[in-house]
C-alpha cells in the first residue's frame, strides 16, 4: 500500500490479533489512514457507487435463486411466481433487473471520468487494464442474467448473440456449440448461463480487489491530473472521502430507487414478458441499452473486405471496439493527463461522448430507417468511424501537436489560489 502505515493497536486483543493476522493494519491502511487527493470531486465516489451495486446485484441474486427454476419449460413461471407469491418477491427482482442497468450507469460514469482525467496513464496502466476485464466480465454477467427469465428477447438475444461466434473460421462452430450446449439455444444453454451467471459476479469481486490494490499502490488520480507531491496536497480517507462517498451513495440510491418503485420495466423490453418460443422471432431483436453502441458498431459492418465477410468484420469490429480500450495507455501520447489542460482533446472528448450515445440510439433502430435524411446504418458507418479514429488517430497525434496549458504547481498551491480573496492577485 502506498503511504507509512500509521496504524496502532490500542489494546491487548488488538496487539495480540495484529502480530497474527494483521487484516485490521489493512483495513486501517486502506479505508482510514489512506492518503486521498484533496481536489476530489463527486466523479471520485463513483468506484465505491460500482462497489455498493456489486454487492446489491450479489445479494439479491443469490435470493433470487432461491426461487429460480433454471429449466427450460418452468423458468418463465418460476419468474412470475417470484413477482407474485413470493413475499416481497416483486421487490428483490425489480431491484435485481434495475440494479444491473445502475451498475452500468455507473461504470461509464466511472469510465468516461477515467477517460477526461487521463486516469490510465502511468502509473495507472494495470489499474486501467483490471478494469477492463472488469467491463468485459460485466457484460457478460448481464447478457446471461438476461437470458434466465427464458422471454422472447432473453431467447433471441441468445440465438443473435451466441451466432456471432460462427463467424469465427475453424474454431467459431465448435464454441459456439460448446457454449450453447447443442445445435440451438435450449435447456442446456439456460442451465450453463445460471451456472455462469452465478459464478462471474464472484469472479468479478475478485477482480475488483485487484483493481483497488493496484489503485492503493499507485494513489488515486485527480481532476488536475498532477501527482501529489506533499502532504499537504492529501486528505485521509476517512472521514473525508468516506463521508462524501457515501453521500453519493445515498443520492444514486435515490435514482436507482426512483426506477425500482415507479418505472421498474422502463429500462426492460416488453417482450421479455412473452415466454420463449422458438417458432416465433420478434420482429425487431434489441440488447439491453448499455450494449446498444456495440450492437451500432456490429451492424455498421454491412460489407465484405476481402476475405473478411461482413459477419466476421462486424463482430471483429464489436470486439476491437472494447479491446482498444486496453491499449489506450499506449494509444495517447500526451503527457498531460487531466482534459482540463488540453484544449483540442478536450473537444475530442466531448464529441466521442456525444457520439457514443448517437451509436446508443442507432443500435436501437432498425438499420434502414432513416435518420436525419440518411439511413441509420450510413450513420453507423460515420459514428464508429468516428469510434476508432479517436484512439487509433486522435489521441496518438494530438499529443505530438497540441499545446496544453499550463499546469499547477500542486494540487495545494492550485487549490489556494482558487479560494484566495481576489485582491491578492
Ligand atoms: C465492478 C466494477 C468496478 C468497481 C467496483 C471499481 C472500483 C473502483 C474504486 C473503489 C476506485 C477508487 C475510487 C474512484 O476513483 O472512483 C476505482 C478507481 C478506478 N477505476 Fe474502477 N471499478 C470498477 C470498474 C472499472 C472499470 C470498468 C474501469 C475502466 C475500464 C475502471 C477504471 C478505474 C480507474 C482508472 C481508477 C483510478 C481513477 C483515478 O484515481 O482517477 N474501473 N475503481
Amino acid at each position: 500500500m502506498s503511504g507509512h502505515s500509521t496504524y496502532v493497536p490500542k489494546t491487548a486483543l488488538g496487539k495480540w490479533f495484529e502480530a497474527r493476522l494483521p487484516v485490521v493494519r489493512l483495513l486501517h491502511d486502506t479505508a482510514v489512514s489512506y492518503p486521498t487527493p484533496r481536489n476530489l470531486n463527486a466523479l471520485w465516489t463513483f468506484g465505491g457507487i460500482l462497489a455498493m451495486m456489486l454487492v446489491v446485484q450479489i445479494v439479491t441474486g443469490i435470493v433470487l435463486a432461491m426461487h429460480y427454476a433454471a429449466d427450460s419449460t418452468v423458468a418463465f413461471r418460476s419468474v412470475e411466481s417470484i413477482m407474485r407469491d413470493v413475499n416481497w418477491g416483486w421487490l428483490i427482482r425489480y431491484l435485481h433487473a434495475n440494479g444491473a442497468s445502475m451498475f452500468f450507469i455507473a461504470v461509464y460514469v466511472h469510465i468516461f471520468r477515467g477517460l477526461y482525467y487521463g486516469s490510465y496513464k502511468p502509473p495507472r496502466e494495470i489499474l486501467w487494464i483490471l478494469g477492463v476485464i472488469i467491463y468485459l466480465l460485466m457484460m457478460a454477467a448481464a447478457f446471461m442474467g438476461y437470458v434466465l427469465p427464458w422471454g422472447q428477447m432473453s431467447f433471441w438475444g441468445a440465438t443473435v448473440i451466441t451466432n456471432f461466434f460462427t463467424a469465427l473460421p475453424i474454431v467459431g462452430q465448435p464454441i459456439q456449440t460448446l457454449l450453447i450446449g447443442g445445435f440451438s439455444v435450449d435447456n442446456a444453454t439456460l442451465n450453463r448461463f445460471f451456472s455462469l451467471h452465478y459464478l462471474l459476479p464472484f469472479l468479478i469481486a475478485g477482480v475488483v480487489v485487484l483493481h483497488v490494490w493496484a489503485l492503493h499502490v499507485v494513489g488515486q488520480n485527480n481532476p488536475l491530473g498532477i501527482d501529489v507531491k506533499s502532504d499537504k496536497d492529501t486528505v485521509p480517507f476517512t472521514p473525508y472521502a468516506t463521508s462524501k462517498d457515501l453521500m453519493w451513495i445515498v443520492l444514486f440510491m435515490i435514482f436507482y430507487g426512483w426506477f425500482v418503485f415507479y418505472q421498474p420495466n422502463f429500462l426492460g423490453h416488453p417482450d421479455n414478458y412473452i415466454e420463449a418460443n422458438p417458432l416465433a422471432t420478434p420482429a425487431h431483436i434489441v440488447p439491453e441499452w448499455y450494449f446498444l453502441p456495440f450492437y451500432a458498431i456490429l451492424r455498421a459492418i454491412d460489407f465484405n473486405l476481402g476475405p473478411i465477410d461482413s459477419k466476421l468484420g462486424g463482430v471483429l469490429a464489436m470486439f476491437g471496439a472494447i479491446a482498444v480500450l486496453a491499449f489506450l495507455p499506449w494509444l495517447d501520447t500526451s503527457k498531460v493527463r487531466s482534459g482540463r489542460f488540453r484544449p483540442i482533446f478536450k473537444v475530442a472528448f466531448w464529441l466521442f461522448g456525444l457520439n457514443a450515445l448517437f451509436l446508443g440510439f442507432l443500435g436501437s433502430v432498425k438499420t434502414d430507417d432513416i435518420i436525419m435524411g440518411f439511413q441509420a446504418v450510413v450513420w453507423a458507418k460515420l459514428s464508429t468511424l468516428y469510434y476508432f479514429l479517436y484512439f487509433l488517430v486522435i489521441l496518438p497525434v494530438l499529443g505530438y501537436i497540441e499545446k496544453p496549458k499550463p499546469l499547477p504547481v500542486s494540487i495545494n498551491d492550485a487549490i489556494l489560489a482558487k479560494s484566495a480573496p481576489s485582491s491578492v492577485h
